[in-house]
């Protein structure tokens, strides 16, 4: 059991993560700025848990403030680091937002958590990194090379990853575990807490679900000519709760002193990937409600297909994602209805 400080705590991957941490016998204090999340989120919390976790709303950009946070909780063993602005096409509009929100809060953090003796680190990367990995690293593991990012948002994460390693070799204490997730999808099973996209949703699920429940008229698959056996994008989704179950193992790693090297990096994936047009199947099949649909041009950016080989995570963290797909896609339904008011 440890005190673990969680940022961005009240957002999709966080709130789904301290429910696991609280779950384990962990104390969690949550910084948030609420930019992306709100407070009702910790009334989901409870409900799940029983418990309320203690929060703090703070910009992890404040020096002072963030200072103040680690002087009051003065047993805090670990940070998972999640607070970040993640929306790729507002990245490429405002990249001097992105750059100084997703930059300057880790190294805030990373010199907060020195000068009050915080030697763990969780870090949320992403699958982004890889951008299109050549057909001999399909499926994509760690050592696949990082390529240029396609938006500001996606070099935030890889400056983001040499930021650690830089203040690892400087600062022997430190240890880091980067974690590099692929397609996050689904909510708690409770339907207590999940995802709240802003605004016209980006991603692809949240606009499925929203199409159901009748908020969007139709979806738009971007593409169906792709070199893939459907011709729709490949992309390998992970089920919210196990990726947050993998940050309950990577701390619990970093506290038992177990780590093998001062910075780890593990894919977090299911190791299948999914065509847009399975997943749309998949979702109309278990739920039984129609999702009207037209295929359009493809996106600009667009990677065809990308999905992880986990073995790493498997074999070293202990960890697997093995949620059927049914249940995810149909935990992200419920999660719609609840949001909507639907029987
Ligand atoms: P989210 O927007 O739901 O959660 C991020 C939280 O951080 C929000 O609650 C927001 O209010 C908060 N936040 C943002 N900037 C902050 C700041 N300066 N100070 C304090 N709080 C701040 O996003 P998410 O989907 O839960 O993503 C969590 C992390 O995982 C992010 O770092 C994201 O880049 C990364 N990631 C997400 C995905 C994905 O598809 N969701 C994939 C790969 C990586
Ligand atoms: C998935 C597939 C779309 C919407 C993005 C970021 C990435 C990462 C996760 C954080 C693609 C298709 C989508 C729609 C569609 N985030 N699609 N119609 O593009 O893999 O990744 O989010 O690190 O950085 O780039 O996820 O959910 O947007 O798209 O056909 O309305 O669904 O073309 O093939 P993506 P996504």
């Amino acid at each position: 059991m440890a005190r673990i400080l969680v940022t961005g705590g009240t957002g999709y991957i966080g709130s789904h993560t301290v429910v696991e941490l609280m779950q384990h016998g962990h104390e969690v204090v949550i910084v948030d700025n609420l930019s992306n999340s709100n407070k009702e989120m910790l009334d989901g919390i409870a409900a799940v848990v029983g418990k309320r976790p203690d929060f703090e709303q703070v910009d992890c950009n404040d020096i002072s403030a963030m200072c103040d946070v680690m002087n009051h909780y003065t047993d805090i063993e670990a940070v998972i680091h999640f607070a970040a602005s993640k929306a790729v096409g507002e990245s490429v509009e405002q990249p001097l937002m992105y750059y100084r929100n997703n930059l300057m809060s880790l190294v805030t953090l990373l010199e907060q958590m020195k000068a009050h003796n915080v030697h763990n680190i969780v870090f949320s990367s992403s699958c982004t990194v890889y951008g299109q990995p050549s057909s001999e690293h399909l499926p994509v593991d760690e050592k696949a090379p990082i390529q240029v990012a396609l938006s500001p948002y996606g070099n935030t994460k890889q400056i983001n990853e040499e930021i650690i390693r830089d203040e690892a070799y400087a600062n022997a204490a430190l240890h880091a575990t980067i974690l590099r997730y692929f397609n996050p999808i689904g909510a708690h099973p409770t339907a207590m807490i999940g995802e709240l996209p802003n605004g016209v949703p980006n991603n692809l699920l949240p606009f499925v679900t929203q199409t159901a429940a009748g908020v969007r008229r139709q979806l738009k698959v971007y593409g169906d000519d792709y070199n893939t056996p459907d011709g729709s994008c490949i992309r390998d989704y992970i089920y919210v709760v196990d990726l947050a179950k993998a940050h309950v193992k990577a701390v619990e790693r970093m506290l038992s002193g177990k780590t093998e090297e001062q910075v780890e990096v593990f894919n977090l994936g299911t190791g299948r990937g999914l065509s847009v047009l399975e997943i749309l199947r998949t979702f109309i099949q278990v739920t039984g409600v129609d999702v009207p649909y037209e295929i359009v041009g493809r996106r600009e950016g667009d990677i065809e297909q990308v999905w992880a080989k986990p073995d790493k995570a498997n074999n070293v963290l202990g960890w697997k994602a093995d949620t059927p797909i049914e249940d995810v896609l149909l935990s992200a339904w419920n999660w719609e209805k609840k949001l909507r008011g639907i029987e």
